[in-house]
Order: C-alpha cells, then sequence, then structure tokens
C-alpha cells in the first residue's frame, strides 16, 4: 500500500469531522494487513469528555467489524503543524498492534513524518503481560 493512498484517505475523513467546539478536523486512515482501510474521525460532544479522536473511531470502527492486524494508520489535522496522536490514542494502538506499527503524522500542507509506535508509545501498559520494552 502507497503511503499516499493512505493519506489520501485520511483527509478525506475530515471531512465528517463534527469538530464545532475545537474546529480542529481530523481524519485518520487505518491500513489493515489484509490491505482494507477503515476510516475515522473526530467526534466531539457538549460536555467534552465524551468526544472521540480520529484514530479511535477508526480504530473500533475496524475491531467491531472483526478486523485484528494492522499495519498502518495515517492521521492528518486542520493546520500545518504534523499531527501527532493523543496518548490516549497511542494506548489503543498498543492495545493492537505491535510496537512496529507504522504511524503516518500529517500536515494539511502535505508534509508528514512517520514513526513506529514503539518510538510514539514506548514502555506501554499491558495488562497481565510482561512489558516487552523493559
Ligand atoms: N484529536 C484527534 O482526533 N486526534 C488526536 O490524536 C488529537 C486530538 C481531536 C480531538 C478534538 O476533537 C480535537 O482534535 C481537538 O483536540
Amino acid at each position: 500500500m502507497e503511503i499516499q493512498k493512505l493519506i489520501t484517505a485520511a483527509v478525506s475523513a475530515q471531512g465528517n469531522s463534527y469538530s464545532p467546539y475545537s474546529n480542529f478536523r481530523v481524519g485518520a486512515a487505518l491500513l489493515t494487513a489484509g490491505g482494507k482501510i477503515y476510516t475515522g474521525s473526530n467526534i466531539e460532544n457538549a460536555s467534552f469528555s465524551p468526544t472521540v479522536c480520529a484514530e479511535r473511531t477508526a480504530f473500533f470502527k475496524a475491531i467491531s467489524e472483526g478486523e485484528k492486524d494492522f499495519t498502518a494508520i495515517a492521521v492528518t489535522g486542520s493546520d500545518n503543524k504534523i499531527c501527532m496522536p493523543c496518548g490516549v490514542c497511542r494506548q489503543v494502538m498498543s492495545e493492537f498492534c505491535d510496537a512496529n506499527f507504522r504511524v503516518i503524522c500529517v500536515a494539511k500542507n502535505g508534509e508528514y513524518k512517520e514513526y513506529t509506535l514503539g518510538e510514539l508509545l514506548p514502555f506501554s501498559f499491558k495488562l497481565g503481560e510482561k512489558n516487552e520494552n523493559v
């Protein structure tokens, strides 16, 4: 899968962002090992804490459809800063992905940087399992 195709899917998912409070539109595109893409956008709430990020929307759509293996995610925001996944989303990624999972962080102008999940969340919490980073 070409990175550019995943980025295009993330940008298109921004179109469904519901973000009237922050006006920060986020889109994510999650690639499965089988080559399928699940997209997600951020969905905000007047009560703030129920707000869900674009990355988690994409993950929960995929998981609830029975997907288990993921290779990459692209995430883009609506400004020219490279959009990094928040800590909660990194923890969700670590539940379903290993340290080699690719995280492609994109800015509105198309600039992007690629990281591994291991770089973004070393020493992650895993219940009942020895931490693989120790
Ligand atoms: N947001 C995401 O969708 N993903 C992130 O990783 C960071 C933050 C959203 C949540 C909220 O709707 C808006 O960006 C501002 O924080």
